[in-house]
């Protein structure tokens, strides 16, 4: 009696556990991985010489307002982001970079990506690399 009795809770759970794992919008880690880890690679060591390392990098732990502008605006051999990217989508990755791989650093808000947009608007069209 007992066992039969179980039966419909196991299988209740059962049903529950899919909604549980549901999908966040911009879920950090992979939207890191489809725009920036053909580069800097997924656990952001990136390649000596050519891409540079996001894990334990100062800059990336330092002042979120450059960081966000350098991926903004794109710099030398990385591409612009601004046009390409919501700020929800990146907040996660900013976030994501910042807080991983013992980065150690605060993560950003949607509002704060919005914030230096603006406040960068007119120096993000001037520069060099994104000038061809
Ligand atoms: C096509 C390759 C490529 C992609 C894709 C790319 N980057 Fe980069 N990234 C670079 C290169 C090359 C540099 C170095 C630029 C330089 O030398 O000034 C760089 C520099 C950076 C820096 C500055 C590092 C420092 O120490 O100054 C950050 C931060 C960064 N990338 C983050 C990102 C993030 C976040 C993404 C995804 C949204 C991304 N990159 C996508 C190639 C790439």
């Amino acid at each position: 009696m007992i066992k039969a009795a179980a039966i419909p809770v196991v299988l209740g759970l059962a049903l529950l556990a899919p909604a549980v794992g549901g999908a966040a919008p911009a879920e950090p880690r992979q939207t890191f991985i489809d725009n920036c880890s053909a580069c800097h690679q997924p656990e952001g060591a990136g390649i000596q010489g050519i891409f540079p390392a996001l894990a334990s990098n100062p800059f990336v732990k330092g002042d979120p307002t450059e960081l966000t502008r350098t991926i903004l605006a794109g710099r030398n051999g990385m591409p612009s982001f601004k046009n390409d990217l919501a700020d929800e989508q990146l907040a996660a990755i900013v976030s994501h970079i910042r807080m991983s791989w013992g980065n150690g650093a605060a993560p950003v808000t949607p509002e704060f990506i919005d914030d230096v947009r603006k406040k960068t608007n007119n120096q993000l069209g001037q520069n060099p690399s994104n000038a061809n």
